[in-house]
Formats: C-alpha cells, structure tokens, sequence
C-alpha cells in the first residue's frame, strides 16, 4: 500500500474516533465501550479495574449538591483538642497475601463460573433495590416495598457503591454517584442518630467509594457526614454520644452522653475518622478518636478480665473496667476487630498510633486464653469456636455460646498472626473459622443459625479435642429442649435459628483464603454461597429466613444493606483475581467497606 494512503486512512480513523468520542451523550458510547472492556472490568487487579472504571471519556460529569446544613459550621461548646497530629504515612508493612501464582486453566474456568454466579445474585438485588426502593435505605425483598430505618440517607445506595465498582458495574456505579451527591445530610427521617451505624455505613461507604475511584462528589460528602458524626464529639469529656440530637447538635451548645452504651458503638470510630483525616489532611478527626480510644487503652488490663472490656461500657462516667460480661460478638465485636484493622492503617510509630498494637496483642492472648474452645462433635474436625465469658466471685466462668456475629473473629486472628508475624494466631485463626464452616454445613440448609450452645469440651484446656459421648451430649441437649428440636449433633441449641444474610462467616472465609492460599477456602467459599444463595431467593432478591434448621424455612421481608455491601463483596473476592482488593493494599472496615493502605 503506498504512503500516502495509509496517512489517508490514519487521518480519517482519527477524526472517526473524534467523532465517536465527543458527539453522541455519554450514554450512548458507553454500551460499546463496556463491550471491549468487559473483559478488563471482571478480570482486573484492582489497578486495572480503576483505569476501566475512571476511563475520563466516560466519567459523567456530577457535582455536589452541598446539604442543607453545613456540619462543618457547628459553633461547639466543648471544643474537642486538636492534636496528636496524625502520624506519618506507613513506609513498610509485613506482606499480608499469600504469594500468588496464576490458576491452571481449568480451575480458573470454575472460578470464573463461580464469580459470575455471584455477580448475577448481587445484580438481581441491585436492580430490584434501583428499580423499587430508590434512594430509600432498604429494599424489602419479598413484597417489594421499602424501609427508611438509618435516617433516610439511602443506607443500601450508599453501603453498595464499592460493591457495583470491584464488580465493574460501572454504569450502575455512576448513576449511584450522581444520587449520592443530592443526598442531604442536614435532614433525618429520625430526630437522632445513630452514632454507630452512621459511621460504619455511609461515612465507611463513602471513603470506600472514594478511596476507589477518586471521585470528588464522594469526598465531599464523606465530609458532610464525618462533620455529623464529629458534632457527636460536642460533649463535655470529649467522648461521643451514642445517638446525636439531630437539632440539638446543630446548635452546639453541647450534648449529654448516654449512661451505659455497648462497648461497640464507642469502639467503632477509630478507622473512618483516621481515614477521612488522612484523606483530607484535616487532623481533628484522628485527635478526637485517639483521646476516645485512650480511655480504652488505659483501662485494658483493670477489667475483671484483663486484656479485655466489658460488654457495656460508660463513656458519661470515661468506665471501661466495671462489668462482668465479656464476648467477641454482638455488642462488642467490632471494638476489638478496628485494633489490629487500626494499626494497618496507622502504624505503631507514632506514640498516639502505638496503642492499637499493644491493645491487638493484649486482646488476642486474651481472648485465646479465655473465650476460645473445641466442642465436643462427633468428628475429629479440627475447629475452635468462641464463646461468652462471665466473670463471677471465683473466677471466669466459659459459656459455650456462640453466634454468627463471632465468626469475624477467625478472619482478625489470621490477619493478625500476619501482622504480628506470628503464625500461633494464624493457625488459631484458621481454626475458628473452620469452626463457623463446620457450623454451616452441620444445619439442613447448609447455613448455621444465629445464635447455638455447643458442649464444652471438659478438662483444664478447652481448647484440646474430646472424644464424641453420646451421652454427655444427650443430657447437655435434652437440659436445654425449649430452644428448638431437631439439631445436628454436637449442637445443643440453636438459640435464635434464623439467618439474616450476615457475612461474618463468609468474611473470614475470604481472608483465610487470601492469607493462606489454601484452595480449601474456595471450596468452603462456594458451598456456602449456594447453599446461602438457595435458601434466602425470592422473586426480587433475597431474604432472611426465619428457621435454619429445616429446608425451605419461612422468610422475613427484610434485606439488610450488609447483604449487597459485604456478604455478596465477599463472596465475589473469594472467586475474583486474588489483586482485587489485595490485603496489602486495603484494609476493610466493619462493614466490608475497603480503605486504602496509603504508603510513606
Ligand atoms: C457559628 O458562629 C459564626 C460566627 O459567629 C456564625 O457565622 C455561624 O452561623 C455559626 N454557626 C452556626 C451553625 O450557628
Ligand atoms: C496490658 O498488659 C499487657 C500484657 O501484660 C502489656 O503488654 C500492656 O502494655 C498492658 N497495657 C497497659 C496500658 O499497661
Ligand atoms: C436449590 O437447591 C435445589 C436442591 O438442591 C436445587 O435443585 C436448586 O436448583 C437450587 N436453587 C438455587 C436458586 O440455587
């Protein structure tokens, strides 16, 4: 072909692809586009993925809407203190992931069909939640009508952002932006607010999706709600409230600090505020939670059970130590999951970030020593499973009751054994989740309730394997017959029988898998998808269930936003590229929400 053709024809692609780029709305290329980068998008490291999604030809212009009240302007009475400083950035961490290497064809060819399987179950509740529940917190699942219970603030639109990005829905993800900069967060449906929710669900979710895609609308409103969320902060110690006066904090002329509050909802801070100071440079987030998180640190080993705190706590009276009841699940968990989640972000250091290492290791030989055991099941099953402790006149005394919300705990072991370069935690990691596993397959459905006693297994350690006795196990069961019949053996109750589509145990399953590479997990990953994805369908998405423990158990019309932000998340990590969302570069908040590690 002669020269001059061929700059001919280079002349004419050029203006083609001119055309086809600036003329046509943004909607009309992007359908093409998405065709040629399909592949890109559901395979890509997260690397990848950013390119695909933030592709500056289709990122559709979206501007915020300010709220019609400036969080930022609260005049306060109680001036929290402004320092420490947040540290320095994190110039080394220990390498979290397994190292990796590319699947053989054919299981890749399985995974793949797994992760789409996922995808399509999420898309399923995605678009039933646009298409009837819009801008509403919740979608109900059976009736297809909605609920407003976290102030209004579009809870599910909001906690599903990072989900529709890593799953490369990016249209779907932009359209979900370009709601989130109308949201008003000057207005509740609620006269308070919950101090707790509020952070780990739009305050999580909005760094989340900013921390992905760099968007300007995200941050800006992170802002607007961690300004809500710091007016909480108006009080005379300098301690949070619980739920925040939604008027009364516009005023700012102080708030009163609830008596008694579950040790959670206090705990539950340090990662959003750290992260929205690192983002902005502003430090006043991080000074407030590190003052809260003192009151923490210094009470640690003067607590009936040292190392750990008590279920309730009062942060009127600054008393972490008074009370008698520990756990590592509901009402406390995730005070001790943001420790070790807060010294990957911040380091040790700094004196003010030091803490949370101290606080991690404390906790954990703790817990370990004290709430951990092997029950007695009639396999060999190496597995550990949490229980409650009740601290009385002589001593502690081990409740082996155990709940869904525990099974976090398995996953924070494992990641601490990696950041503590200690592999005793690892190893026990492994073992609580494969304890949550077990739980799962032993029920009909292939799902384990919320809440069920198991049998100690007798002796100094319980933490040691017993062998099976059919008649320990019958007497231990026959004491408790109020709480439903009809269990798998080893399990003496199933206190609450319902599953209400959390990720606890998924979540560990998922971190287990990318902290070890065990195939195992993925195996363990995908039974419990099918059998979770089987008995929560309905016609527009899924459900909770009343009764575990007999096939095609009732449904509640109810789908908690934890559903399409975490549960599915997780579920697709497990099948995804293992560089999407690596741990070595993101570390998850309480609700699946991924913050990115910055580095020094
Ligand atoms: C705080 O004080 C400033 C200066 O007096 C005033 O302009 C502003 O409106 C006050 N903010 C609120 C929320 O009342
Ligand atoms: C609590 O005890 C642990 C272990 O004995 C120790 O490492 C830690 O420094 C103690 N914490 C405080 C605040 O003294
Ligand atoms: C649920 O399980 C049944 C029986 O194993 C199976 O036939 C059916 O296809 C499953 N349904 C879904 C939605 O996975």
């Amino acid at each position: 072909m002669p020269r001059m053709r061929t700059r001919h024809i280079a002349i004419c692609v050029c203006i083609v692809t001119w055309v086809y780029y600036f003329l046509p709305g943004e909607e009309a290329f992007s359908y093409a586009y998405v065709a040629r980068s399909s592949y890109a998008a559901d395979h890509g490291s997260t690397a990848v993925l950013a390119r695909y999604m933030n592709d500056l030809f289709h990122v559709p212009p979206i501007f915020a809407t300010p709220s019609s009240f400036d969080w930022g302007s609260v005049n306060f009475t109680y001036p929290p203190k402004l320092t420490p400083k947040l540290p320095a950035p994190v110039t080394k961490r220990p390498r979290i992931q397994h190292r990796f290497k590319p699947d053989a064809r054919g299981i890749a060819a399985i995974q793949e069909q797994r992760r789409l399987e996922v995808k399509r179950v999420f898309e399923k509740s995605w678009t039933s939640y646009r298409s009837k529940a819009w801008m509403k917190d919740a979608l109900k699942p059976i009736s297809g009508a909605y609920v407003d219970q976290f102030s209004g603030w579009a809870a599910t639109l909001v906690d599903s952002l990072d989900t529709l990005w890593i799953m490369g829905l990016r249209d779907e993800f932009y359209q979900a932006v370009k709601a989130v900069a109308k949201i008003d967060f000057g207005k509740s449906t609620t006269p308070t607010v919950n101090t707790f929710e509020t952070c780990i669900r739009y305050l999580g979710g909005l760094i989340a999706a900013y921390d992905l895609s760099g968007h300007e609308v995200l941050k800006t409103k992170a802002i607007e709600v961690g300004d809500l969320l710091y007016a909480g902060f108006n009080t005379k110690d300098g301690m949070p409230v619980d739920f925040i006066n939604f008027e009364g904090a516009k005023q700012g002329a102080g708030l009163v600090v609830e008596g008694q509050v579950v040790s959670a909802s206090p705990g539950t801070i340090t990662m959003e505020f750290s992260r929205l100071s690192q983002i902005t440079g502003d430090d006043k987030y991080y000074a407030a939670v590190s003052h809260l998180m003192d009151v923490f640190y210094h009470g640690q080993n003067d607590t009936t059970l040292p190392g750990m705190w008590p279920m309730h706590v009062s942060m009127s009276e600054m008393d972490v130590v008074s009370g008698n009841q520990f756990t590592i699940g509901g009402n406390a968990d995730s005070l001790y999951e943001y420790l070790p989640k807060a010294h990957t972000l911040l380091g040790s250091a700094d004196p003010s970030s030091m803490k949370y290492e101290t606080m991690s290791r404390t906790f954990m030989d703790t817990a370990t020593e004290n709430l951990f055991f092997r029950p007695m099941i009639p396999g060999d099953e190496d597995i550990l499973v949490s229980g409650n402790v009740d601290v009385w006149p002589d001593g502690p005394r081990l409740d082996p009751e155990s709940e869904h919300l525990t099974c976090f705990i398995g996953g924070l072991f494992a990641l601490g054994g990696r950041l503590f370069n200690n592999d005793e935690y690892l190893e026990t990691g492994a073992r609580l989740a494969r304890g949550c596993a077990y739980a799962y397959k032993a029920f009909p459905t292939g799902i384990m309730p919320e809440r069920y006693n198991m049998v100690l297994c007798p002796g100094p350690d319980h933490r040691k394997h017993c062998a099976w006795d059919e008649e320990v196990y019958a007497t231990e069961a026959a004491a408790r017959t109020q709480y439903t019949s009809n269990l798998p053996k080893g399990f003496t109750t199933a206190k609450d029988p319902r599953y209400i589509l959390r990720p606890e145990a998924i979540e560990s399953v998922f971190i287990l898998w990318r902290i070890t590479g065990d195939p195992v997990w993925r195996e363990t990953a995908w039974e419990m998808f099918q059998a979770v994805a089987n008995a929560t369908d309905t016609e527009f998405a899924n459900a909770a269930i009343v009764d575990v423990t007999v096939v095609d158990s009732k449904k509640e019309d109810y789908m908690e936003s934890f559903w399409m932000a975490e549960t599915l998340k997780y579920f697709y990590l497990c099948f995804a590229v293992t560089d999407l969302i690596s741990l070595d570069d993101f570390v998850l908040n309480t609700e699946a929400h991924p913050f990115r590690l910055s580095k020094g």
